[in-house]
């Protein structure tokens, strides 16, 4: 990899305290999402970006547990390496972690709780990831605006505002947890200040961006899924999502093989072996299906 090529972080760590007592041994992103672990679908969206180096950041107890099962990403192609967040102590303290593994690259953040399903999503992506300057963040029409960051547009679709969890949102669009940044935002990461709650906020992160007018919003419109698996509910429905669209289509969503093989990160052969080292379960005769079709 180019030293100038984006970099990516998935960041995995959290409490986890909303969905207590699930996450009492276990960190949330490695709880299903009907067929594969939750961290599977963010660490898709990266793959599917054309992230190949990517730094997992969880606390010091749940690490171990992602190098388990994701290990030095090779199977799939990618580089993946691993770093400890001691404390919770706000999303944008993933840049202040990540400094040295980022160096002097573009980066894209997504956080591990964040799936994205959408027609033409990889292309769509694929093009951010190649603009060299400022950054971009993702706009999402949602019900409840006040759980989430929220950026208010102009009538031409530029962002005037950011606010984070407002008492009294000023728009109904959501910024989804999937950031794309130039090399500035380590420096921009380093000058801020913890919040009232006591958090490096990743929004604030994008105000100063916004102040640059550096900032681009992308709507992801009505077309798209965009499902955080933050409460008990959200994750119960994103199985079901995902299980309903498996089901109909007998496609997977974010399986890594499948991406790796399609990208060409990996050959037939090393696909064969990888479905070989699985129990034989329906993921291992998908994964041989994908094999059969690809010779025919
Ligand atoms: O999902 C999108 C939203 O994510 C954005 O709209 C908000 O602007 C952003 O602040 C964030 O809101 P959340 O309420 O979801 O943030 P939460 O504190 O729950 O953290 C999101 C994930 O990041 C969660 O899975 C845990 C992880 N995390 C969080 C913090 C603060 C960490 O790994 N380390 C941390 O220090």
């Amino acid at each position: 990899m180019p030293d100038h090529a984006r970099k990516g972080i998935i960041l995995s760590g959290g409490s986890g305290s909303r969905l207590w007592p699930l996450t009492a041994s276990v960190s949330k992103q490695l709880l299903p999402v009907y067929d594969k672990p939750l961290i599977y679908y963010p660490l898709s969206t990266l793959m599917l970006s054309g992230i190949g180096e990517i730094l997992v950041i969880s606390s010091p107890d749940d690490l171990p547990a992602y190098e388990k099962l994701l290990g030095d990403g090779s199977q799939w192609g990618i580089s993946l390496r691993y770093a400890v967040q001691e404390h919770p102590e706000g999303i944008a303290q993933a840049f202040l972690i990540a400094r040295d593994f980022i160096g002097s690259a573009p980066v894209c953040l997504i956080l591990g709780d964040n799936i994205f399903y959408a027609g033409g999503l990889s292309q769509k992506l694929a093009l951010v990831s190649r603009r060299d300057a400022g950054a971009t963040v993702f706009g999402y029409y949602v019900r409840e605006p006040e759980r989430y960051g929220v950026v208010t547009l102009d009538a031409d679709g530029r962002p005037i505002a950011l606010e984070e969890k407002p008492r009294n949102p000023q728009s109904h669009y959501a910024v989804t947890g999937l950031y794309f940044y130039d090399n500035d935002v380590i420096g921009i990461a380093e000058g801020l200040q913890p919040s009232k709650r006591g958090e490096l906020e990743i929004t604030d992160v994008n105000r100063v961006y916004l102040e640059r007018q550096a900032l681009q919003v992308e709507i992801l419109g009505r077309g798209t899924a965009w499902l955080d698996a933050g409460t008990h509910d959200s994750l119960l429905d994103a199985g079901a999502f995902v299980r309903a669209i498996e089901e109909r289509q007998g496609l997977k969503i974010a399986c890594p093989e499948e991406i790796a093989f399609r990208k060409g990160l990996i050959d037939a052969a090393r696909l064969e072996e990888l479905a070989a080292s699985f129990a034989d379960t329906g993921y291992r005769r998908y994964l041989l299906e994908l094999l059969e079709e690809s010779r025919r």
